[in-house]
């Protein structure tokens, strides 16, 4: 079998990177993905392979800022082939420029993005569609991943960037990033919650607390939405817009895939 050196690491909020990431591992056959939450405490992340993958969904038309932080960590070889896996679900904007710009921090940056899209998580704006399109977006992203699998072997240049700086996207995505970890004020929880803690439990960073069997959240957001999706009682909102939206984690995923990359430990959890 054709055998990557390789460290694959990958955040997930929903389970679709997580998916993508553990595909290209069986594909490259490397091990398993590491969740990049596991090293944001260290100053450096050190890899000495020679194939380093960074997988992550696209959110507000860019990498999650955890992602960009995690990768002014990474110290690669200088012979490195550092690739980028950018999930997304309509539109995956500039899913490389930011993260370029982050990996030269402590290493050379990008030599190749990859973009997969799959299913649309977003439900302050999109309504979850029907499962027999999931199913097909995701077999959609199983076979992009096989070719992205194929041309990391050739080592390939990648794809170039779906976007353009328009002056309206331009500010868009500049407002999104602002006060980005305290825009968790627009969480709220309904009566249907019965105090069970797994929001908590699946917060990749330990930004829920429950007080008197209640969540809280702390202001340490990465919007990944995890708590609002995984909530086994429907019972967290985000504004006013997701109530009737639907809810998703990818069927390949658990919740003690999820608790596990939230660093805690998972004897009490239950499968997704
Ligand atoms: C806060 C947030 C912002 C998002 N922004 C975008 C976006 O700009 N473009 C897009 O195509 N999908 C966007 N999405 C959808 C996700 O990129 C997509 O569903 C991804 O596969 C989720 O991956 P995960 O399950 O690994 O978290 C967004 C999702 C979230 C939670
Ligand atoms: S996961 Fe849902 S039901 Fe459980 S504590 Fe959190 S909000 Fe309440
Ligand atoms: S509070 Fe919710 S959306 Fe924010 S990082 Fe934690 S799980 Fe993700």
């Amino acid at each position: 079998m054709f055998r990557i050196s390789a460290s694959i690491y990958y955040f997930t909020g929903t389970g679709n990177s997580l998916a993508v990431a553990r595909r290209l591992a069986a594909g490259l056959a490397a091990p398993p993905p590491a969740p990049m939450v596991h090293f944001m405490d260290g100053e450096t992340v050190g890899t000495k392979e020679g194939t380093v993958a960074l997988v992550y969904p696209v959110h507000h038309w860019g990498p999650p800022d955890l992602v960009l932080r995690f990768a002014k960590k990474l110290k690669v070889p200088q012979e490195a082939y550092v690739f980028a896996v950018a999930t997304y679900g309509g539109h995956s904007g500039r899913a490389f420029q930011d993260l370029d710009k982050a990996l030269k921090v402590n290493a050379h940056g990008l030599t190749a993005g990859y973009h997969v899209k799959t299913v649309q998580n977003y439900v302050p704006v999109f309504p979850m569609p029907r499962e027999g399109v999931q199913r097909d977006l995701r077999e959609g992203a199983d076979a992009k991943v096989d070719r992205i699998i194929v041309a990391v072997k050739e080592r390939g240049s990648g794809e170039k960037e779906h976007w353009r700086w328009r002056p309206g996207v331009r500010t868009y995505y500049l407002s999104s990033k602002r006060k980005l970890h305290s825009k968790d004020g627009l969480f709220s929880v309904t009566d249907d919650c019965d105090g069970c803690g797994t929001c908590a439990r699946v917060c990749p960073v330990g930004n829920i607390e429950l007080l008197e069997d209640r969540p809280s959240w702390m202001h340490r957001c990465e919007q990944c939405f995890a708590c609002l999706h995984w909530c086994p009682r429907v019972a967290i909102e985000w504004g006013g817009s997701t109530v009737n939206m639907g809810r998703y984690h990818h069927p390949e995923v658990t919740l003690e895939d999820m608790v596990e990359q939230a660093g805690r430990p998972s004897s009490n959890a239950s499968s997704g």
